[in-house]
C-alpha cells in the first residue's frame, strides 16, 4: 500500500459530487452524482482530506448562491463554481463533449463544430481559476482532473507563480489519442503548454502517457523527453501512466444487505434455467453497444441451440442527451435491441432485457451478482471502472468472466479477462458461446487473477501514489498498478 498522503489538497474537476436541485423557491436538495471520476474521487476523500471545486451542474438566483456555498462546504466540503447557464451549455456540450471528447478517443468524425465553443472553453477555464486562485496556499497541491479543464494548469500557474512550493497535477480520465488525432484540436499548442506547466500528468495507463509525450514532442519546440518525465523550457514534468480503482470493500459490504439480497433473489428467480450475459454502459459510442448486441445476434443466428437458455441485460444508463451524437446513438440501439428481440424471441422469452436509466446501487450490486458474464465492447475508452465493480460483487463461487475490448485501458491492468476485438463481429459471437462453454476451474482462475488486481490498486492507492508523486517529484518505486 501507498503511504498515506498528508499535505493540503484542492481538487478541481468539472463536475461537482453532487448535484443540485431546487425543490421549491429557495429550497434545495442536494444528491450524490455518479461516474468514475466521482465515484474514485470520492472514495479518496476517505483517506485524504480536500477542498473539491468544481460546477454544480445547474446555475441559481443570486440571492441563493451563499446559502448553497455555505450548504455544500458545510457538508461536503465542496466548493461550487457557479456558470451562466448558457456559457456552461456550449463549454460543457460543445467543446467539451463535441470537440475534445471524439477527438480524445480518436473519432474525428463525431466532432461538431460551432466557433464560439472554443472561446467558452478558454472562458471556463478562466472562470475556475477566478474561484480557485483566492484558497490556494503556500505547499498546496492543486490537483486538476479531466479534458474539461486542459487550460486551466497554465493559467494556474501564471497566476500563482509566487506561491512557494506550490504543486499543480493533472489527471485524465480518458484516452490519449496519437499525435496524429491531436494534432486536429484547436489551440493544441497551448493545451500542450498549459499541461507541461504541472509537476505531474498522469494517464491510466502508459500507452497514453507516450502518446502524450510524443504529440507534446511534435506540436512543441525544445521538448526534451526520456521514457516518464520531460523538460520543457527549464522545467521538469512527470508524465506517467496510473490507473485508477474502485474500493471494493464498500462493494462488498453492499453485498451484505438485506435491500442487495432481496433483489439478487429477484433476479435469480426470474431468470432461473439461463445464463445472464451483463452489459452496464453510459449511453456513449465510445462503448461499442451496437457493436455487442450485433455479436448476440449472431451468437443467438449460429447458436440457437443456446435460444431460450441465455439473456442479455442491457443497462444504458443516460449521459449527456443534448448532444445529437448521443440522441442518434440512442436511436440506433434502440432500433437494434427491437430487431432482435423480434427475431429471435417467443412469447415466453425475450432475449435482451434493455433499461435506459441510472438504477440504485443495491439493484446494480444485485445485477453484477447474477451475471454469469460482463461484455465490455467499447470502441475506445480510458479505462473502465465497470469491469472493477463487476469483479468486486462476484466471488469464487459464482465466478464471472469478463469478456474486454481491447481498445479499454482495462485490458492492461486485468490480466485475466477474456479479450475481445469489438469490430470483428463473427469471432466476437463464438467467444460469447466460448466463454459460456468454459469450465468452471478455469473460470475461477481466471476470476481470483482478477480479484486480486481490483483489491490491491484501489482508487485509495491510486490517489495516495500521484498526490506523493506530486509531494515527492519522483515516481513510487514499484509501477502502480501492473501497466
Ligand atoms: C467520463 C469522463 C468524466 C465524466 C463521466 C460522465 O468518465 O472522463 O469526466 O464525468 O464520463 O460523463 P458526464 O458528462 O455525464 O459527466
Amino acid at each position: 500500500m501507498d503511504e498515506a498522503f498528508e499535505g493540503r489538497v484542492l481538487v478541481i474537476a468539472n463536475r461537482l459530487p453532487i448535484t443540485i436541485k431546487e425543490v421549491s423557491e429557495g429550497d434545495f436538495e442536494y444528491n450524490i452524482s455518479s461516474g468514475g471520476l466521482v465515484s474514485g474521487l470520492r472514495s479518496l476523500a476517505k483517506a485524504v482530506d480536500f477542498k473539491w471545486f468544481g460546477w454544480p451542474g445547474i446555475d441559481i438566483h443570486r440571492n441563493d448562491k451563499d446559502k448553497v456555498r455555505h450548504d455544500l462546504a458545510d457538508k461536503f466540503n465542496a466548493y461550487p463554481i457557479f456558470l451562466p447557464e448558457d456559457l456552461a451549455q456550449r463549454h460543457y456540450n460543445g467543446f467539451s463533449n463535441s470537440v475534445l471528447w471524439p477527438l480524445l478517443h480518436r473519432m474525428p468524425e463525431k466532432v461538431g463544430a460551432e466557433e464560439s465553443w472554443s472561446k467558452a472553453y478558454q472562458e471556463v477555464n478562466e472562470i475556475f481559476a477566478d474561484n480557485i486562485v483566492p484558497y490556494v496556499e503556500d505547499g498546496d497541491i492543486v490537483w486538476v482532473h479531466d479534458y474539461h479543464l486542459l487550460l486551466l494548469p497554465g493559467i494556474l500557474r501564471a497566476r500563482l507563480g509566487k506561491k512557494k512550493n506550490l504543486r499543480i497535477g493533472f489527471f485524465l480520465h480518458t484516452p490519449f489519442p496519437t499525435d496524429d488525432f491531436f494534432t486536429i484540436l484547436p489551440f493544441r499548442e497551448e493545451i500542450c503548454q498549459s499541461l507541461l506547466l504541472c509537476d505531474v500528468v498522469g494517464f491510466h495507463t502508459q500507452e497514453y502517457a507516450r502518446d502524450f509525450l510524443d504529440s507534446a514532442s511534435v506540436v512543441l519546440e525544445g521538448v526534451s523527453r526520456s521514457p516518464s518525465d520531460l523538460h520543457w523550457d527549464g522545467r521538469k514534468v512527470i508524465v506517467h501512466g496510473f490507473p485508477i480503482g474502485i474500493e471494493p470493500g464498500d462493494f462488498r459490504e453492499k453485498m451484505e444487505s438485506d435491500a442487495v439480497k432481496q433483489e439478487l433473489d429477484g433476479l435469480k428467480n426470474q431468470f432461473k434455467g439461463q445464463k445472464i450475459l451483463l452489459g452496464v454502459d453510459r449511453l456513449d459510442y465510445i462503448k461499442g453497444i451496437p457493436q455487442k448486441l450485433r455479436a448476440f445476434d449472431r451468437f443467438l443466428t449460429e447458436h440457437k441451440e443456446w435460444l431460450g437458455k441465455v439473456v442479455l441485460i442491457q443497462l444504458a444508463i443516460p449521459t449527456r442527451p443534448d448532444v445529437v451524437t448521443y440522441q442518434r446513438l440512442r436511436e440506433e440501439v434502440e432500433s437494434l435491441v427491437g430487431h432482435i428481440n423480434g427475431k429471435h424471441g417467443t412469447f415466453s422469452h425475450t432475449p435482451i432485457h434493455y433499461l435506459y436509466r441510472s438504477i440504485k446501487p443495491e439493484q446494480l450490486c444485485a445485477l453484477y451478482a447474477a451475471s454469469d458474464v460482463c461484455i465490455i465492447s467499447s470502441i475506445r475508452d480510458g479505462l473502465n471502472m465497470v469491469s472493477y465493480e463487476y469483479i468486486a460483487c462476484q466471488n469464487k463461487e459464482t465466478a464471472g468472466t469478463l469478456m474486454m475490448s481491447y481498445y479499454a485501458g482495462a485490458v492492461k491492468t486485468l490480466p485475466s479477462c477474456i479479450v475481445i476485438n469489438p469490430w470483428d463481429i463473427p469471432r466476437f459471437a463464438n467467444t460469447i458461446r466460448d466463454v459460456l462453454d468454459m469450465p468452471q476451474e478455469e473460470r475461477r482462475q481466471r476470476y481470483t487473477e482478477n480479484a486480486h488486481v481490483v483489491d490491491t490498486y484501489t482508487s485509495v492507492r491510486w490517489g495516495t501514489s500521484f498526490l506523493n508523486t506530486c509531494y515527492k517529484m519522483e515516481l513510487p518505486k514499484q509501477t502502480d498498478g501492473g501497466t
